[in-house]
């Protein structure tokens, strides 16, 4: 595999000197979108499979749109559920990459139905994990989640030090780590899991009882409603720009040291945010947008069951062994997502 030298246009540019073959899941949701176009428009061939769980056509739609029609011809989408090991196999045949993200996202879902998390995020995984192996895939990367860290209280959170967790999406969550380490030790699966810390950007999903609080806050500001607020507002999160999450995939994608492997990294900028302060923020982005929108100040309500309290990340590993450096703070990254959100919302 080609090293990659530090720097986005350097990773581009390492992408661009090879067109390798890529089996992307989750390609019509949030994160898995924004990695499929990058994907086709540095030259790369991408198989990728979506049930619409969660995900929506027209993400893969303005994909289309965003690449043009040369790029989006080597891309073959796969309609399926990784829940069932045959469209599993099928989808990793001749793949030398797999980026997994198909998932059933947020911590409310899972308490409310821990069947349906279990089914996509346990039972696919392990399907998605055979299939790779007996496909003799290259590389597998896939979506892990800050969740893992429970309850632990330890700020910054690092790699090794976790705690118990708190709701069924963590466990499935944690679950899908033991499982790739043993698939590295046991078959010599090149795993890479990527912790990611609440990202945000184009194409995340405002609607539903399960949207994630930056999306529904743009909405509801949006649309002159207040925003609701689960606690006192002092409850803090390191918010990632996609841009982010997409170059620590590709950097997990393409490294090729040895000790990067097998091990899960997180994937964030660093930075501390409360829920006062990222209101305060989306309100500001919003305004640069949109001159003279009223904006109501925030309602408060109860705190949620299985949130965690704080979070932020210490992202040297992932500096250290994949080369990751993020290149969006919450401010920057804030901007850019809220610009495509007064387009498209
Ligand atoms: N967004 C975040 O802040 C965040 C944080 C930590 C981890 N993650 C993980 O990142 C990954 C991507 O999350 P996202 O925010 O893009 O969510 P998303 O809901 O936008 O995307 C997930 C995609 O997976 C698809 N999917 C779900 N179940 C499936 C199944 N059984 N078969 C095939 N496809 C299925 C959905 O239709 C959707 O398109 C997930 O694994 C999620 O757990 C996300």
């Amino acid at each position: 595999m080609a090293s990659v030298t530090p720097g986005p246009r350097a990773l581009d540019e390492a992408l661009r000197q090879r067109s390798r073959r890529w089996l992307l899941t989750g390609s019509a949701g949030f994160i898995g979108s924004n990695l499929l176009e990058v994907l086709l428009r540095t030259g790369q061939s991408v198989v990728s499979i979506d049930s619409f769980a969660t995900g929506h056509r027209r993400n893969l739609e303005q994909v289309c749109a965003n690449v043009g029609a040369a790029a989006w011809a080597r891309h073959r989408f796969i309609e399926g559920d990784i829940a069932d090991p045959d469209t599993c196999r099928r989808a990793c045949d001749g793949a030398e990459i797999v980026l997994h993200q198909a998932a059933l996202g947020s911590v409310p879902r899972s308490i409310n139905d821990p069947l349906a998390t279990h089914r996509a995020n346990a039972t696919g995984f392990i399907n998605m994990l055979v299939a790779a192996k007996d496909a003799a895939v290259g590389r597998f990367v896939f979506a892990a989640s800050s969740s893992t860290y429970g309850d632990s209280p330890s700020l910054p959170k690092v790699e090794e030090v976790i705690g118990r967790p708190l709701s069924p999406y963590a466990v499935t969550k944690y679950l899908n780590e033991l499982y790739a380490e043993v698939f590295h030790r046991c078959y010599g699966l090149q795993t890479i899991g990527l912790r990611y810390f609440n990202v945000f950007g184009p194409r995340q999903d405002p609607e539903g009882a399960y949207a994630a609080v930056i999306p529904r806050w743009v909405a509801a500001m949006l649309d002159g409603r207040a925003c609701v607020i689960n606690g006192d507002g002092e409850t803090s999160r390191d918010f990632c720009y996609v841009d982010n999450a997409v170059q620590a995939n590709l950097r997990a994608a393409l490294v090729d040291d040895a000790q990067a492997l097998g091990q899960v990294y997180n994937v964030a900028v660093g930075q501390r945010t409360t829920l006062l302060q990222l209101h305060g923020l989306i309100a500001e982005a919003l305004r640069a947008e949109r001159p003279g929108l009223e904006i109501a100040p925030p309602q408060f309500s109860d705190f949620r069951a299985g949130d965690v309290r704080h979070s932020l990340a210490d992202v040297g590993r992932a500096g250290r062994l994949l080369g990751y450096a993020p290149t969006h703070d919450v401010r920057a990254g804030l901007s850019a997502a809220i610009r495509w959100y007064a387009q498209n919302l």
